[in-house]
């Protein structure tokens, strides 16, 4: 009965998916089954499963070499769009100095046709509960504070000015979508989840916002003060929305959607003053980093540039408010450059 009991446990053991109950009597009988069994069902499986398996093998290699090939494609894609070696503000560092480096790190992001470019308008939405219109009073709040104090209003808007309110505020807009990435990205780490595709859209947000800084810079150089304001600026919003955006995630991104919106504003009203010749951007060449960013015309001229600027805030705007009617865990239906 052991012999039978150790012959049985050595066929369970090296034949794996044999299931068997042997009773007390007639064991030798039960061995010798269940040892024919298993060899029929080996010798019927084995084909099969070398088929199934060099079959697999071979879809897996087909789809790696297919993924190779489209990861491939798309770095071409992406490489193509930066030439940024005419930027005078990345030539001036040491690397581009000793040309190791010339500037082109640009991750994917729309560029606007001619229709799109013209076809942004001034849009609201409408804020539905407590928390859009908390979003909404506070983006009201603080806009209407800054016009007053830099007088949007009620001074003369010179192109010296346009350019301090450009770059302030654009220092100050690239801030949500790095936080909001980085929030994200921890909580994938610490969580031990996906993240559902959110964190590319929101590094592109950051990195566009920066752009317009960068080629705001091309014009002006800010002073010291200026740059005071800024580190102020930073240091302060940076900590608030990032407290914010571990609370709540849904009113930062209704908050940078209703910000948005006024970024159309401003950029529209940039336009209208520029066609009524209070800005003298009509007849301006556009900078280089603006023509390789946005691939614009080499007779591009600035009001092009704002033109694109727009056309990238209306798309934040769409974004963000599309971004805060998703549930957290829901897929990003914006794909990278998109
Ligand atoms: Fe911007
Ligand atoms: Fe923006």
């Amino acid at each position: 009965m052991a012999v039978a009991g150790l012959r049985l446990m050595y066929h369970g053991l090296t034949q794996p998916g044999v299931m068997c109950k042997l009773t007390h009597h007639g064991a030798d009988v039960g061995v010798s089954a269940v040892k024919t069994a298993v060899t029929r069902t080996w010798a019927l499986q084995f084909p099969k499963r070398l088929n199934s398996t060099q079959a697999y093998n071979s879809q897996v290699k087909e789809n790696y070499a297919k993924e190779a090939e489209n990861k491939i494609n798309k770095t071409n894609k992406i490489n193509e769009v930066p030439q940024l070696q005419s930027i005078d503000h990345f030539r001036s560092s040491k690397a581009q100095k000793q040309g190791k480096d010339n500037g082109a790190y640009i991750l994917p992001h729309p560029i606007w046709s001619e229709e799109e470019l013209n076809s942004v308008e001034i849009t609201h939405r409408v804020p539905e509960n407590f928390t859009d219109k908390a979003a909404f009073y506070s983006v009201k709040i603080l806009r209407n504070s800054f016009d007053i104090f830099s007088g949007f209003n009620w001074r003369k808007r010179s192109e010296k000015q346009w350019l301090r309110r450009i770059i302030f505020l654009e220092t100050v807009a690239g801030v949500p979508g790095m936080m909001a990435a980085m929030v994200r990205h921890l909580n994938s780490l610490r969580r031990m989840q996906r993240d559902h595709g959110w964190i590319h859209t929101l590094l592109e947000e950051a990195e566009n916002e920066r752009m317009h800084l960068m080629t705001a810079l091309q014009i002006r150089k800010p002073g010291l003060a200026f740059r005071g304001c800024v580190l102020l600026a930073q240091g302060v919003f940076v900590n608030v929305f990032f407290v914010s955006y571990l609370i709540s995630p849904y009113f930062c991104h209704r908050f940078v959607g209703y910000l948005e919106e006024e970024a159309v504003k401003t950029y529209t009203k940039c336009l209208q003053d520029i066609d009524s010749g209070s800005l003298p951007w009509k007849n301006s060449p556009a900078p280089p980093i603006a023509k390789d960013y946005w691939q614009l015309p080499p007779d591009a001229m600035m009001r092009d540039v704002i033109l694109a600027i727009r056309a990238d805030e209306a798309h934040h705007r769409v974004v963000n408010h599309t971004l805060g009617s998703l549930k957290e865990d829901e897929p990003n239906p914006y794909g990278p450059g998109r």
